[in-house]
């Protein structure tokens, strides 16, 4: 089996950051997003990644090279052309072996070796509150009937969760150039999603697996929502002397904090120095330094400095200040 993830977007939610670094790449919970994704496909046991890349692709791509001891390949998306499109071109890639696709910008908790040993096609899915913002399936028993992108009037809140496992590669292969052959888009982008549909039309058999965890990485709110999830679930235990840490957080050992404040919910990457600082729910990047800073909900980019901003005052009796 070969593992697919698609990492070619520009990750626009997420800027300033990916004006620097591409998406995949940005940490979460001690390190980039991809590590967690390769760090699941390492457990699983599949040896071989293709990487469909296009913004800033070298450096996912050395990223994967120099950290892991996977078989790594990658294809160049240089139009962004929809999901369907990218995994299209990892064809040449992967013959006729069966795949794993795993969107770049998701993490997953839960029984994914639990997925992969239902045999034949499977798809992540997970009841979500707004439908009309993924792809859907309906479902009878655990066998999925049909698939919608995005719809606009949901037959199910069933979501496509960005994890698949397609034994027939080759059918899928087929069904996504039926699709860019006859220009066939939906909401201006080559699906998976229609594709997939068309297979089941064809009869093929795809089940239905509903997973627990399903993280998203790709806008500020979500990255920092996602932090706090594995987190907790790694739950380490820190202690920087001098300091006063509320777990669960992420320090790196480079990392230096003095006379602050730090968690619940901080991951600070290496090189970083927090001082006289209060941080709570925040991601802060290598090199960067935070010092006589309040911080909440904040992502500090690598190499950023935050000063200053406890206030002084002088206020007289029976004064109210209110600064939300
Ligand atoms: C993609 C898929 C969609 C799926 C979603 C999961 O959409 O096209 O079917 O539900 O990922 O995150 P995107 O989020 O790229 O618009």
């Amino acid at each position: 089996m070969k593992a697919i993830i698609p990492v070619a977007g520009e990750g626009t939610r997420l800027r300033p950051h990916t004006h620097t670094t591409p998406k995949p790449l940005l940490r979460v919970a001690g390190k980039p997003i991809l590590g967690h994704i390769l760090d699941d496909i390492v457990q699983l046991g599949i040896g071989e990644v293709v990487l469909i890349v296009g913004y800033r692709g070298s450096e996912i791509v050395d990223y994967v090279r120099s950290n892991y001891d996977l078989k790594v390949s990658f294809a160049e998306q240089t139009e962004r052309l929809g999901l369907g499109h990218a995994v299209f071109l990892s064809r040449e890639h992967v013959g006729d072996h069966p795949i794993f696709i795993m969107l770049g910008d998701t993490i997953f908790r839960g029984d994914l070796k639990g997925m992969l040993s239902t045999g034949g096609n499977v798809i992540g899915v997970k009841r979500v509150e707004d439908p009309r913002r993924f792809g859907i399936v309906e479902i009878e028993n655990d066998r999925i009937v049909s698939l919608v992108e995005k719809p606009d009037s949901p037959k199910s809140n069933l979501a496509v969760a960005g994890v698949y496992v397609i034994r027939d590669s080759s059918s899928l292969f087929d069904a996504l150039q039926e699709l860019i052959t006859s220009g066939e888009r939906t909401k201006g982008e080559f699906q998976l999603t229609d594709a997939l549909n068309r297979m089941i039309n064809r009869g093929a058999e795809i089940r239905a697996f509903e997973v627990e965890g399903w993280y998203d990485c790709g806008k500020p709110e979500t990255l920092l929502e996602t932090n706090r999830v594995l987190l907790e679930i790694y739950s380490p235990k820190t202690e920087v002397a001098g300091n006063i840490i509320i777990d669960p957080v992420h320090i790196a050992e480079d990392a230096e904090v003095f006379s602050s404040i730090v968690g619940p919910h901080v991951s600070i990457a290496g090189g970083s120095v927090v001082r006289k600082s209060i941080v709570r729910n925040s991601i802060i990047g290598e090199n960067a330094i935070v010092e006589d800073a309040l911080l909440e909900s904040s992502l500090i980019g690598d190499n950023a400095v935050v000063r200053g901003m406890f206030k002084r005052l002088n206020v007289g009796d029976s004064s109210e200040i209110d600064f939300s």
